[in-house]
């Protein structure tokens, strides 16, 4: 990264986390060459730079201001929710295929999707590269590449964890079809029907599905919408419950957007070992942070071989190419028989493309501007929120990822709010698909990775509308 793109991005650190408001006045760039070390043209550029991602503006003859940032919203102060004392029989699929069947309506503004918008992705770079590995691939490439997966990818991957200070051999890498893939394989390696699984409260909607479907039975510990989940409530949970595996998101949980310190992520990992738990650490939204680095997997804290850590590419680079793995600590034999007896493999060609993309070099480039981006639209949405949504709003804001959790005024349903909504051509995701007690009904969470516009702007002043009428 040169110079100025560290000013601008340390600058715009301190925006995003409110030491620097909006309003506030940069220092001069004199000032800031000499007190960060560096000649006047690199803050000049950064300043530049700033300028054209929207966050500061130059007013004549008065020098720099922050124009985007902290908010005047209460951000993070709700209660996190009650801990569940009893064991939850999973029971969220119809309420999820509902709403998702909703959101997946073409022309629809999709604040309720998932997925960031695939424009932000280098699509057509990844297609040469596709051409052009399959063209040069081994017709054996195919046998070659059964799981536990490509060589050369495995190797990728493996060098990408020791580049954030890692050790993962890449004989423990397995290649799966995209992180749901390598989850669920992980949750049948460790638990049997009945079983009890330990989850976080709210969670993501397909971990509910999975348990569900594999006839297992919850059990959902409280996660803070800053900090992720609560350890005290956790270590009550596993004696009580005796769970079988507990299923996390360890940074910028979906939909919380939260993020375990490395004290917590060693912490947990301590507890686990404690009980003989293992871990199944989903971690899709890892490199999507605003901070200075890569925030590390709670795996790294692992030396035990209990934490079996998920990614993939689907968020951060190829969506659609369905390529994710684990990595898979003691759990190594029995999750690559499971995958060889379930899919077999992942896709040939696109592990081969993705291996000679990541080998090329250029990820790093689109994941900063993916994660500029990102930050930026965080700003633009978390100030239309503030515009534009009712008194007794209140929202998060992550660290990373692009999911906002916003809380709207008691007793406005959720449920309600999202069929309005889609009545108007906009669709969220509403709280109750994240809980198996179908719980945060005045919730709903927003992405906000798509690339802000006028459309965006105006479904954000409508949804305001339509939460101040319900608003009791
Ligand atoms: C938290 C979380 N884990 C896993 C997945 C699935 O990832 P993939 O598309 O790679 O299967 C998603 C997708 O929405 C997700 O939000």
């Amino acid at each position: 990264m040169k110079l100025y793109e560290q000013l601008a991005d340390s600058i715009a650190q301190s925006i995003q986390e409110g030491v620097l408001c909006r309003g506030d006045k940069l220092p001069s760039v004199r000032q800031a060459s000499a007190s960060r070390n560096v000649s006047p043209s690199t803050v000049f550029q950064a300043y530049y730079l700033l300028e054209a991602r929207g966050l500061i503006s130059a007013r004549e003859r008065s020098g720099y201001f922050v124009s985007g940032g902290a908010t005047g919203m209460p951000t993070s102060p709700e209660p996190i929710a009650q801990m569940n004392e009893e064991l939850t029989q999973v029971d969220v699929s119809e309420l999820v295929f509902e709403v998702l069947e909703s959101i997946r309506v073409k022309n629809v503004i999709p604040l309720g999707s998932a997925f960031p918008s695939p424009l932000l992705f280098p699509l057509s770079n990844l297609a040469r590269t596709m051409a052009s590995s399959v063209q040069m691939m081994d017709p054996w490439s195919s046998v070659d590449n059964l799981s536990p997966g490509d060589a050369n990818l495995r190797r990728q991957i493996a060098l990408r964890y020791m580049i954030d200070g890692l050790h993962v051999a890449a004989d423990e890498i397995i290649i799966t079809n995209g992180a749901l893939e390598a989850l669920n394989l992980c949750l049948m390696a460790v638990a049997r029907p009945g079983d009890t699984i330990l989850i976080e409260s709210p969670t993501f909607y397909a971990a509910l599905q999975s348990i569900e479907r594999v006839g297992l039975r919850a059990v959902e510990v409280p996660s803070h919408p800053r900090d992720g989940i609560d350890l005290n409530a956790m270590e009550l949970a596993l004696e009580r419950h005796k769970p079988k595996a507990c299923w996390l998101m360890t940074n910028f949980q979906n939909p919380l957007g939260s993020l375990l310190s490395d004290e917590k992520k060693k912490a947990l990992v301590a507890l686990l070992t404690k009980y003989q738990v293992p871990l199944i650490e989903d971690d899709v939204y890892g490199e999507l942070y605003f901070g200075d680095k890569r925030p590390t997997p709670a795996k790294a804290f692992d030396t035990e071989g209990l934490v079996m850590h998920c990614s993939s590419f689907s968020k951060c680079l190829a969506p659609g190419y369905r390529v994710g793995w684990v990595a898979t600590g003691r759990y190594s034999k029995a999750i690559e028989r499971l995958k060889l007896t379930t899919t077999l493999s992942a896709s040939a060609p696109a592990q081969v493309a993705l291996a000679q993309y990541l080998q090329k070099g250029g990820y790093d480039k689109h994941l900063r501007s993916l994660r500029h981006t990102l930050l930026v639209n965080q700003i633009k949405f978390t100030e239309a929120i503030e515009r534009y949504f009712p008194d007794g709003t209140r929202l998060t804001v992550p660290q990373g990822g692009y999911f906002l959790w916003v809380k709207l005024p008691d007793g406005v349903n959720a449920l309600e709010v999202q069929r309005i909504a889609l009545a108007n051509g906009i669709s969220i995701a509403p709280g109750p698909i994240f809980s198996a007690q179908k719980g945060f009904t005045d919730y709903v969470r927003l992405n906000y990775g798509h690339i802000w516009d006028a459309r965006i702007e105006a479904s954000l002043s409508t949804l305001g509308s339509i939460a101040r009428d319900l608003t009791p």
